[in-house]
């Protein structure tokens, strides 16, 4: 309670023409879910928001966006301003190197056209390295498909944040229930399963606790 919380959710939608992206399987129902329970729990909450299809929780103030540029550019304002920052966002890693106005249609050759990628910035990378004076707390999560750990553990240490949320992503993206394991400088420690709202509250009050110790 008293606290602000920032969190992005969903995943991002990369333009290759005005019909066509890159996106991924992430529904938002995680992210949604912990600025549902920050808010109950007395925060003032902003959701930034990829394309889903999910509604506001009540008393979140949301910001939409598509691609992970978007997702930056409204959330590094955003940072200063809030105490915490929960990135669950599923950020597309690769964008196309050039996005046509037009659409792209066939040649009648036969032969695909061939996309370049660039590299998305990482929001949660960015963030984390702002001053101090203006970084919020800050929370990663990593979707594995393995070697979970590991893989939440690397990322703590390359990301610079002092907690990363863990869970094994094609098995929970779009389910309403997901197993999440907390990993930070001291140790591992699992959240049993349970729906997406109840473990949402259980990072919540983790979080809580974490602020309450000074953190
Ligand atoms: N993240 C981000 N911006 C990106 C990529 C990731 O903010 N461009 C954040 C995610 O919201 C999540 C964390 O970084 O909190 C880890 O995301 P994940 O997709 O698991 O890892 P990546 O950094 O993309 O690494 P990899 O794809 O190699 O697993």
């Amino acid at each position: 309670a008293g606290r602000s919380l920032l969190v992005t959710a969903g995943p991002t939608f990369e333009a290759i023409d005005p019909v066509r992206g890159i996106t991924n399987h992430s529904s938002g129902k995680m992210g949604f879910a912990i600025a549902r329970a920050a808010a109950e729990a007395g925060a003032t909450v902003t959701l930034v928001a990829g394309p889903v299809h999910l509604p506001t929780p009540r008393g979140v103030r949301r910001i939409d966006v598509q691609s992970a540029r978007q997702m930056l550019d409204a959330v590094l304002p955003l940072a200063a301003t809030h105490g915490i920052f929960v990135a669950t966002a599923a950020v597309a890693d690769w964008r196309p190197s050039t996005s046509t106005e037009q659409k792209i249609k066939k040649d009648g050759s036969g032969q695909a056209p061939t996309l370049t990628l660039t590299e998305n910035p990482d929001i949660l990378a960015t963030v984390a390295r702002l001053p101090e004076v203006v970084r919020p707390w800050c929370v990663g999560f990593a979707a594995e498909s393995h070697d979970l750990v590991r893989h939440a553990r690397e990322k703590l240490q390359r990301k610079n944040v002092p907690l990363v949320v863990g869970n094994l992503g094609p098995a929970t993206f779009g389910r309403d229930d997901n197993t999440l394991l907390l990993v930070d400088a001291e140790g591992e420690r699992e959240l049993p399963t349970g729906d997406k709202l109840r473990l949402a509250r259980a990072l919540v009050a983790e979080i809580a606790q974490r602020m309450a110790a000074g953190a």
